[in-house]
């Protein structure tokens, strides 16, 4: 059997919800398999970990499926050896009507000093899908923090962009 995927009270509920409640962080250790021939954590290892974090925040934002329609904005700062412990950071950063982008950030916590070490970094739009898989309005999300405001605001320069450069290269 497969979840519905929908949970009706968010999904049709279109007040404003608070950027805190879609923070997400979980964690990982780089096994052997997810290395490459540089023995260090294999890119598209680090995206799936994203990838799936991106999805959670949207879902529970959104309280119904949704699907990645770009990802962008790709950053490996750092490369990470077998047996490192990786800290996952996801947040919504803006909903505009059916799309949503999330920002993601992978780091290392140094085992001397306990400070987080930037491993990657991306930014994954997602879109609010109903069962046809059509898109929907998602419920908007409102910032508060100063660090959130300016993700909000950076967040629509990212979006002018993405469709700026879509239409460019393909009229
Ligand atoms: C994602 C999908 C449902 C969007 O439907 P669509 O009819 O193509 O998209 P639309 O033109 O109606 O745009 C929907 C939203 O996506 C946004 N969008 C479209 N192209 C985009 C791009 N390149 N970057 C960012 N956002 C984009 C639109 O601006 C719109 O957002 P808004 O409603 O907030 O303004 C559809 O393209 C799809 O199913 N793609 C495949 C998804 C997939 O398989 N992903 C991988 C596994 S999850």
């Amino acid at each position: 059997m497969r979840n519905t995927g929908i949970i009706p009270e968010i999904a049709n509920n279109m007040a404003p919800r608070k950027v805190a409640l879609t923070k997400l962080e979980s964690h990982a250790i780089v096994h052997p398999v997810d290395t490459n021939a540089l023995d260090i954590a294999f890119g598209g290892y680090l995206m799936s970990l994203m990838d799936e974090a991106a999805c959670v925040v949207a879902f529970k934002h959104a309280g119904r499926k949704v699907n990645t329609v770009s990802i962008d904005g790709v950053r490996f700062w750092k490369p990470s050896l077998v047996g490192t412990i990786l800290n996952i950071h996801a947040c919504l950063n803006r909903v505009f009507k059916t799309s949503m982008e999330i920002g993601l950030k992978i780091t290392e916590t140094d085992a001397h000093t306990n400070e987080e070490i930037p491993v990657a970094r991306a930014y994954f739009t997602f879109v609010a899908i109903d069962d046809n898989g059509k898109p929907v309005q998602a419920p908007p999300v409102e910032p508060e923090s100063d660090e959130e405001k300016r993700r909000f605001e950076q967040a629509l320069i990212r979006r002018d962009t993405r469709i700026e450069l879509a239409q460019k290269l393909n009229p």
